[in-house]
């Protein structure tokens, strides 16, 4: 039989999960759980880098657990772990960053960025945060890496490091690249038109996997709309683009087909259109929000589905720095 491709992919343990997320990524997840061998795991170790309060930590960590399996993450199927509950990672994100130079880690956009929001707090774990990145993939032999075009520039350097690594002690890693499955992808855009939804702008814009019934009919009801169309099947712009692609993911075909008719014939009301979105929505976030909710107050079964998936993950990963310590002469029998 042949071996499946295998896939690694970080989630953020801060901030809440919203449906952007769910849409563009956790939605990807859920297939290729079927066709690879994934490996899904908590970056809590990344978070660190911003000094998080101790007391926080479990708390996110759970719910972003709870979140992600009640999106569709089957603990059956993909090995799901926290970061820190695999050592091996951080022992190969010591051996790596033996080859990871401060030139090219200073000119990494995203640190940049940070340097710019946060001069008072450059550490070298945040200049290293794509070292642990790339160790994160590496330790398990990736090649597929589901991640936002705003990761290339990490998955780039990951493998500079690996081809390094096998240049200098011999073979060892295969070269990770960005997996992005096209169909059913949805970007969604923010509620008020700007930019991305994201779990930091405007959260009145943002609809959040917890968020209750009362919470999704009012951000609804306050998307940004305009006076409608003024001919018929004009080209929709963009917020309102994004309302309708909304519709389509949540309601019924024949919903979304009437709606759609009406916007072309000039015929559409805003008020009916936001209130079926809403009630649609509603009756799509709730059976997740239920789910997630009632797994995190089960702390036991996460707790065992996390040791699960830390006992699988450093099988695996035991293997990997075993040889890889052998390899640059960590080995002394
Ligand atoms: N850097 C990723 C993000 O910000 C999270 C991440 C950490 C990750 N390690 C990873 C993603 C390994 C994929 C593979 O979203």
């Amino acid at each position: 039989m042949k071996q499946k491709e295998i896939v690694v992919s970080g989630i953020r343990s801060t901030g809440d999960l919203h449906l952007g997320n769910y849409l563009g990524a956790i939605h990807n997840y859920k297939q290729m759980q079927d066709d690879f061998n994934c490996y899904f795991f908590v970056a809590d170790l990344h978070s660190l880098t911003t000094h998080p309060d101790p007391k926080d930590l479990k708390k996110s960590v759970f719910k972003v657990v709870a979140e992600n399996i009640a999106s569709g993450i089957n603990p059956e199927k993909a090995c799901l772990y926290v970061q820190s509950d695999v050592p091996e990672i951080s022992e190969l994100y010591l051996l790596l960053n033996m080859l990871a130079y401060k030139g090219e880690l200073e000119k990494v956009p995203t640190f940049k960025d940070k340097v710019r929001q946060h001069p008072e707090n450059v550490n070298a774990g945040l200049l290293t945060y794509p070292v642990l990145m790339a160790a994160d993939i590496l330790i398990h032999k990736a090649t597929k890496v589901p991640v936002g075009k705003d990761q290339d520039q990490h998955l780039e350097m990951a493998r500079n490091f690996a081809n390094r690594f096998n240049h200098r002690y011999g073979e060892c890693f295969p070269e990770p690249y960005p997996y992005r499955s096209s169909e059913n992808t949805v970007r969604v855009m923010s509620l008020d038109g700007n930019g991305k939804m994201s779990k930091s702008e405007n959260q009145n814009a943002t609809i959040f996997l917890s968020d209750s019934d009362e919470e999704i009919m009012k951000k609804i009801k306050r998307a940004k709309t305009d006076s409608g169309p003024t001919e018929e099947n004009m080209v929709k712009p963009d917020y309102i683009e994004n309302l309708f692609s909304l519709m389509e993911v949540v309601s019924s075909p024949e919903v979304y087909h009437k709606f759609n008719a009406d916007y072309n014939a000039c015929t559409i009301r805003y008020g009916d259109f936001k209130n079926q979105l809403a009630e649609d929505m509603m009756a799509f976030i709730a059976p997740i929000r239920n789910k997630a909710s009632e797994l995190q107050k089960d702390e036991d079964k996460i707790h065992q589905i996390l040791r699960r998936g830390a006992e699988q993950a450093r099988e695996n990963a035991r293997k990997t720095i075993e040889e890889a310590k052998r390899l640059v002469g960590l080995y002394y029998k």
